[in-house]
């Protein structure tokens, strides 16, 4: 029992409160400190109903192993703690076995871990969905594509150290069985401007410190680099190294993957080709050169980087030259080439480079889909995993932020929809009332954003596009005017001047009120970057590289392409890919991810309140929670509610048989639950107060409570021995007067009192507060002693395990098979036989069942043999292998015997040679026996001549002895016409078969049971004379025939050998 490893929901001790739709009182701060109790006890997971939070532990916890894996597989979501598999899990078979398509949306701020979660899911996924070569190749496809991306997008920022510079979405495809086909991913806005300027603190890309510290020296040399990261202006130097991070090992990591994913080795080098380029034009500079009409025009400084750059791309370098220098303003058939200046020069560099990176960030994405898109046009099921920055709050925001926070915008949104329409159709599906709740809808921000007309997007767009001097400060007038009175936008200009002396706010910043909280927006480069120009002459040289990756990243480039036409802006851009992406969300089953970073330090352990208020503020989680509970907090499918509580109930305890519905109503009958608490739905029980549900918890625990108390007393003792040193005594002590509200202590008290004095008491009051605490420590020891309830679950699982193995165990099918399984357990004993008795007849059926209808006549003969003389003649045994056959004598093949057949018209049942007796002198003659439906003849061997024809009603009784011989007496009727001459003695070596037929022939046709003696001695009729026959010990001489002899008119001797 104590090795046995039982495992059970049942008394797992919860930290705080698992789900916070049973958190009472429901408050920000119980809400915070419920999270940081589950936090500080490594449970960074809490659901609100089916969202998960998830917050930060900034540090490897082992909770994401194979085994955790396989625990949370295909089981309810909550019967297990909660973990980010659980919710995998459900959205998983959700898709698979419901044919609902799933997204996964995780949301939470840079650092808050979402790109990890995001991983996490994929993994989980992989491991529980399909197996095999083929889909085994696309889930490592799938996986790997994460390095990739990983390296090129995501780099240092002071908020993390891995931070994802890109929006991605990933649909990952299935098909109907839940097998993985494939998968698209949608790349959303990549940070460029980290190409060429990196804040404080932060580094560029990753790939870039990648390739220096991890390519060899014959590569480098190949893409013209250097190793020392100090020779590139691109590269931030005061964090290029990373503490934890090894570049080197991660480029072999990339590497390998592109592999995987499906990179061909041309590809890959072209890849890092463009990698080196863009960190090359960083270091090509430009001076100033006077020209004749005063103007200062810009001159490379100097052209070996250059020409090394034109060399690895196969750009003529005077090509590119001209094109840093000059720049070609073409309208209506007229072009006018004016020249740069140095800051033009260098703007021109940038954004080359940022553009270059950029556009090879989208074709790494479009090749990785290429390699792992679904082979096949079957319909797919799909399920997206959304891992979008987060909301970002800088000191100095700029238009990335704008963007980013503006997709945030749109993601509460959806969740909003999303949470609140799943909610509302739940109630519908199950039939259920539903109330309507007040929420903050922040549809008013996005409106600022985005409306077509009056939105600062729309703004930008027309302040850009129009004619005449535009700069960033002719944009912020512009929102001046038209969003002034907007209740979420702050301005000092605006006209309302409710901010005119606000010195918080800079007269060149316009202020968001977002809903996550207020954002001071920069308004320097809104302009440039949603234009986001780069020069034609730019692109026309770079069309003309022969490098050909390259000259696909810049198809405008043509000359024979040439389009007047504005590209779209980057904020427009930005706003479709986010509305296309909001349409196909709301396609799918949302499962909500909020993160959460306890932290600003990307430091473990440590639970900054005031941070994780501010989170759960903006996220609208205790809304989330409200409107969870307004209708009813707590809805659990039948099944799994009846089996996680049947245990409070003797009517459903251990097993309740009937539907689970009529169970989960017997067990809520018995807890006396107030009607109003709850409603049935078609499928779910939903129960409206958490405390209702807590009080089934507290239930489980009190009865686990009153079990441990056989055994609380000597490990409390004995856990205050080991804890009594320990500083936590004093704080142990105020803990129990508040956990145990005195009342138990004092009564606890009153009884030691009169076996030991206070002093004594008081330790074990302490020592029931260890006990208590400990516990949970101890609580692998506490089930192996905990009393009946658990010996009888224990039972129960004990009980399902010798089942499941039996089931593993079972012998052949062959009747004669003696091999059952050796008993496992003692108690099982009499289960076990029983077990084994209807095991055997159910296979014997089962053998039975496969023999066609002339087998089972057989064995039904046969059956009847040996019922009739098994343990009553000694011939019997020699009979059993012998198969009956009946008709020796084949009657109608024979010619001599034709007559015989033409007489008998009946189907003839026996038809053999037999030795008839001689009444008078115990001789044997050769007599033909035929045995039809209705008589019994006797026939001449030779001639066929009938002798003597008996209907079966006349014969009365078929006598025989015990012994080893083949004599037998039919008697007949007295008085009977065949009966004149007496009854007949016979010797036959198929005596067993003809008995055993003439019986049932007898019994079929009169529905009388022949008289079958079995003994030494019987009497016949012979004429008037009543004669024994007697069967006696004979000697060997005649080998092993019997011999027969009449004695006297009374007595005729049979001698058996
Ligand atoms: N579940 C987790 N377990 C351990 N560490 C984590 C976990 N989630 C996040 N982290 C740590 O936090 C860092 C930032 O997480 P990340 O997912 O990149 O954040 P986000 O994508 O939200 O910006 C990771 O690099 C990792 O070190
Ligand atoms: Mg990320």
């Amino acid at each position: 029992m104590a090795k046995m490893e039982v495992k059970t929901s049942l008394l797992d001790y919860m930290i705080g409160v698992g789900d916070m739709v049973l958190l009472e009182p429901l408050n920000e701060d119980s809400f915070i400190n419920n999270l940081k109790k589950r936090f500080d006890h490594n449970e960074v997971y809490t659901y609100i109903g089916s969202v998960v939070i998830s917050i930060n532990p900034y540090r490897p916890l082992p909770i994401y192993t194979p085994e955790k894996v396989e625990e949370y597989r295909n089981r309810n979501f909550y019967e297990l703690s909660p973990h980010i598999f659980a919710l995998s899990d459900e959205a998983y078979r959700s898709l698979r076995d419901q044919d609902k398509d799933q997204c996964i949306l995780i949301t939470g701020e840079s650092g808050a871990g979402k790109t990890e979660a995001s991983k996490f899911v994929m993994s989980y996924v992989a491991a529980v969905c399909g197996k095999g070569a083929e889909v085994n190749q696309v889930k490592e496809q799938l996986l790997q594509s994460n390095p990739v991306l990983e390296a090129f997008g995501n780099a240092k920022t002071v908020r993390n150290d891995n931070s994802s510079r890109f929006g991605k979405y990933m649909d990952i495809e299935f098909d109907f069985k839940g097998d993985p086909l494939g998968g698209v991913i949608s790349n959303y806005l990549l940070e460029k401007s980290r190409v060429v300027k990196q804040p404080r603190g932060e580094r560029n890309f990753h790939i870039f410190y990648q390739i220096l510290s991890g390519a060899s020296e014959d590569f480098l040399c190949k893409l013209k680099l250097e190793r020392d990261f100090s020779r590139y202006n691109y590269l931030g130097l005061d964090s290029a190294k990373v503490n934890g991070v090894d570049d080197a090992a991660n480029f072999r990591t990339v590497r390998n993957a592109m592999q995987i994913v499906g990179f061909m080795d041309h590809e890959t080098q072209s890849v890092f080709e463009v990698v080196a380029a863009v960190l090359k034009l960083g270091n090509i500079e430009f001076k100033p050169e006077s020209r004749v009409n005063g103007l200062d025009e810009s001159k490379i400084k100097d052209k070996n980087e250059l020409k090394e750059i034109c060399e690895l791309t196969g750009i003529d370098q005077s090509v590119l030259e001209r094109a840093f220098s000059f720049r070609t303003v073409e309208a209506k058939q007229e072009k006018v080439s004016t020249t740069l200046n140095v800051a033009q020069a260098y703007y021109a560099r940038d954004a080359l480079a940022k553009n270059l990176y950029s556009r090879l960030f989208s074709w790494l994405v479009t090749r990785i889909n290429e390699s792992i898109k679904a082979q096949t046009k079957v319909r797919k099921k799909v399920m997206g995993v959304l891992d979008i920055y987060g909301f970002e709050i800088f000191e100095d925001n700029s238009f990335e932020q704008f963007i980013i926070n503006y997709c945030n915008e749109k993601l509460q949104q959806i969740f909003i929809e999303l949470t609140l329409k799943e909610e509302q159709e739940e109630y519908i599906r199950e039939g259920i009332e539903w109330t309507h709740i007040e929420y903050f809808n922040n549809a008013i921000i996005c409106d600022l954003i985005e409306n077509n007309q009056t939105g600062i997007l729309a703004m930008l767009d027309e302040e850009c596009l129009r004619p005449g001097t535009v700069t960033d400060d002719t944009f912020l007038e512009k929102l001046n005017q038209v969003c002034a009175t907007h209740q979420h936008f702050e301005s000092r200009m605006s006209k309302c001047s409710r901010f005119l002396n606000d010195t918080t706010l800079p007269h060149s910043c316009f202020r968001i009120q977002h809903y996550a909280g207020k954002v001071m927006y920069q308004v320097e480069g809104f302009v440039d970057k949603n234009n986001d120009l780069l020069y034609r002459d730019l692109s026309q040289a770079m069309w003309k590289a022969s490098h050909s990756l390259i000259k696909a990243l810049f198809p405008e480039g043509n000359p024979a392409k040439i389009n007047l036409k504005r590209p779209p802006t980057a904020g427009s851009q930005f706003k479709a890919s986010v509305a296309t992406l909001m349409k196909n969300l709301q396609t799918k089953n949302p499962n909500y991810i909020r993160c959460i970073k306890p932290n600003d330090k990307k430091a473990a352990h440590i639970f900054n309140d005031a941070l994780v208020c501010h989170q759960i503020r903006y996220l609208g989680l205790l809304e989330n929670v409200r409107v969870r509970r307004a209708g009813y907090a707590f809805r659990q499918a039948y099944e799994p509610c009846l089996e996680r509580y049947k245990m409070l109930c003797k009517q459903t305890w251990p097993h309740w048989r009937g539907p689970a519905r009529a169970g989960v109503e017997v067990l809520f009958n018995e807890l006396e639950i107030p009607e109003e608490e709850f409603s049935f739905g078609r499928s779910k029980i939903f129960i409206r107060n958490p405390r209702t549900q807590q009080k089934k918890y507290q239930k489980i625990r009190s009865s686990a409570v009153i079990i441990q108390s056989y055994i609380r007393g000597w490990k409390a003792r004995k856990l205050l021995r080991e804890l009594k040193h320990q500083k936590r005594c004093n704080e142990a002590a105020t803990i129990i007067a508040a956990y145990w509200h005195g009342t138990q202590a004092r009564r606890e008290l009153k009884r030691l009192k009169e076996e030991a004095r206070r002093k004594h008491a008081v330790a074990v009051i302490w020592a029931y507060w260890l006990g208590l605490k400990v516990r949970r420590e101890y609580r692998k020891f506490f089930r192996a002693n905990a009393g009946r309830k658990i010996y009888e679950f224990t039972l129960q699982r004990l009980m399902q395990k010798y089942f499941l193995e039996m089931k593993n165990k079972m012998p052949s099918l062959s009747p004669i098979d003696k091999n059952w399984p050796a008993r496992p357990y003692l108690f099982l004993d009499s289960t076990h036989k029983e077990l084994k008795r209807i095991f055997h007849l159910w296979r014997c059926k089962k053998y039975r069942d496969q023999f066609t209808d002339q087998q089972k006549l057989i064995y039904e003969e046969k059956l009847e043999a040996s019922e009739l003389f098994k343990d009553k003649k000694a011939l019997y045994p020699a009979s059993v292998g012998q198969p009956f056959q009946g008709a020796y004598l084949e009657i109608s093949k024979n010619p001599k015997y034709k007559k015989l057949k033409d007489a008998v018209d009946e189907k003839i049942i026996i038809a053999e040679v037999v030795n008839k007796i001689n009444r008078a002198n115990g001789k044997a003659t050769s007599r033909i026996f035929l045995l039809t439906k209705n008589n019994v003849l006797l026939a001449d061997q030779k001639s066929g001549n009938i002798k003597s024809e008996v209907p079966l009603g006349d014969v009365t009784k078929v006598s025989m002895s015990s012994q080893n011989d083949g004599f037998f007496a039919v008697h007949l009727k007295e008085g009977s016409g065949a009966a004149s001459k007496g009854d007949f003695l016979f010797s036959s070596d198929h005596l067993i078969e003809m008995a055993t037929k003439l019986y049932r022939t007898t019994l079929s046709q009169t529905k009388q049971k022949l008289n079958i003696e079995i003994s030494d001695e019987f009497l016949v009729q012979f004429r008037q004379d009543k004669v024994c026959v007697k069967f006696i010990q004979g000697s060997q001489k005649n080998g092993n025939i019997p011999t027969c002899k009449r004695k006297n008119n009374r007595l005729l001797e049979v001698a058996v050998p």
